[in-house]
């Protein structure tokens, strides 16, 4: 855990990707939830996309809810995303949630937690790397891939939870935390550049 000194607590926003009945995201979530919230230099909240209704067009005025989220990814200083694996890349209720926000994504530090069969979520990972690439964001070095195939979620973060899938969540939140701390300094001493 690192040293934040006098820093006043991160907001840190969990963003749940998967929207599918029966999906598996919000137990990830919740786990991940469970972790950061031992962290005092973090404050975190979490933006579960299967909470919002959004069009399936996209309209030339944003939405109540469209507001409402880029609204939610605007005060946030970092972000988490969870999101499984579709078809080798993450799915396209993320995709559709990422592209109603733009300048409230710089500048800012972005982790990954992806899961999935085997590939543990990889490929949606990288896909993800590019996308924020484009976003101006900072993506950590260090992220969390869950394998769904060692007895489905539940089983899986309750014989790893101890040290492998645990290390690599603490290692994501100390890189997330020195980031965002970083950012946001560097946000308020001068404007990003674009
Ligand atoms: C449409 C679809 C495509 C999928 N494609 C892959 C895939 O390419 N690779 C993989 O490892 N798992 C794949 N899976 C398995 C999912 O990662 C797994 O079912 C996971 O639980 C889905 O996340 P969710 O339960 O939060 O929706 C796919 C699942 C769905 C529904």
């Amino acid at each position: 855990m690192i040293q934040t000194g006098a820093a006043a607590a991160l907001h840190v926003a969990v963003i749940i990707g998967s929207t599918r009945e029966g999906r598996v995201g919000d137990s990830v979530g919740r786990w991940l939830m469970a972790r950061i919230r031992r962290r005092a230099e973090i404050e975190p909240t979490t933006i579960d996309l299967a909470d919002f209704e959004f069009p399936f067009h996209y309209p030339c005025e944003p939405t109540e809810q469209m507001l409402d989220l880029t609204a939610r990814i605007g005060v946030a200083e970092a972000f988490v995303i969870v999101t499984p694996v579709y078809n080798r890349s993450f799915p396209a209720s993320l995709k559709q949630a990422i592209d109603y926000a733009y300048d409230e994504w710089r500048a800012k530090p972005v982790g990954i937690v992806a899961y999935g069969y085997r590939s543990e979520g990889l490929y949606a990972m990288e896909h993800l790397r590019t996308v924020f690439g484009e976003l101006h964001t900072a993506m950590m070095r260090s992220n969390v891939s869950i394998d769904l195939l060692d007895g489905g979620f539940e089983e899986t973060h309750r014989s790893r939870d101890a040290e492998g899938l645990g290390l690599q969540v603490e290692s994501l939140l100390d890189q997330l935390t020195w980031w965002g701390l970083a950012l946001r300094d560097g946000r308020a001493a001068r404007p990003y550049v674009s």
